[in-house]
């Protein structure tokens, strides 16, 4: 019998009790940083070392942290179901708890590529700095793996063909306000569960029932409930 497929959508909520902090939170990155200038091609073409010191800091957090209960429930629905997890999350935590189909829209943290968007090099660099200096193969230099504002996405095509064929369909820990990708979820088409878990109060998307708490917390119990069906 064919699996379910289950689309598991993620944002930076899902780390958070991993002690990767959201960039937009009370106490986010955004209150300590001008988006122009680390997270913008025009940032990266006025101070590259800025940009580079900035994601440097941002692997060292990541290096730090460990998959969370949520993390690690989701990458155990595989055992039942046919699971893709579709993140905005540049973390590799997703990775670590063991999920094996993973989407970065957003691109990783733990990679860099050359600076021109034509037929780039990609190299993981795991948890080292990057500084300028470092060049591709094509003596280019290197920048990070990570959209910034004003780019495109990667996998959209792939992403939305997934949400439309999807038979359940779990968001966690994302407000929805990042586009395009937060636009993927218009594309459930055919899915009879929709979930939405996270803390903050919000009136969820059409057809999707909020659940309201911590990812660590509510991630799990759904989980177990989708696997002794
Ligand atoms: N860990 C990461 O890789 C990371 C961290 C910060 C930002 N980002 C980037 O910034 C963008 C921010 O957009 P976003 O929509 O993902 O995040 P966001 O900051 O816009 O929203 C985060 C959401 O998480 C919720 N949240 C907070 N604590 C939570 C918890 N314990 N459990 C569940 N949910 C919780 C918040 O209520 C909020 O709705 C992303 O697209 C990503 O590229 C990535």
């Amino acid at each position: 019998m064919n699996k379910q497929k289950i689309v598991v959508f993620t944002g930076a909520g899902i780390s958070v009790e991993s002690g990767i902090e959201t960039y937009r939170g009370d106490t986010g990155l955004w209150h300590q940083h001008d988006i122009r200038d680390v997270c913008h091609p025009e940032g990266w073409h006025k101070d590259p070392q800025k940009v580079l010191e900035f994601y440097n800091q941002r692997r060292k957090e990541v290096a730090k942290a460990s998959p969370n209960a949520a993390h690690l429930a989701i990458a155990q629905l595989e055992s039942q179901y046919d699971v893709t997890v579709i993140t905005q999350n540049v973390d590799d935590l997703h990775e670590r708890a063991g999920s094996s189909k993973i989407l970065h829209l957003h691109g990783e943290v733990t990679k860099v590529r050359s600076d021109l968007p034509s037929d780039y090099h990609l190299y993981d660099i795991g948890y080292d700095a990057v500084n300028i200096g470092q060049r591709c193969e094509s003596g280019l230099q290197l920048r990070p793996h990570i959209v910034w504002f004003a780019e495109e996405p990667f996998f959209m095509e792939e992403s939305i063909q997934l949400f439309a064929e999807a038979d359940k369909i779990l968001v966690v820990g994302t407000s929805l306000q990042v586009q395009p990708a937060a636009s993927l979820i218009l594309f459930a088409h055919s899915a009879q569960d929709r979930y939405i878990i996270d803390p903050s109060p919000m009136t969820p998307p059409k057809k999707f029932d909020h659940l309201r708490g911590n990812a660590s917390d509510i991630v799990p119990r759904l989980v177990n409930s989708w696997l002794s069906l």
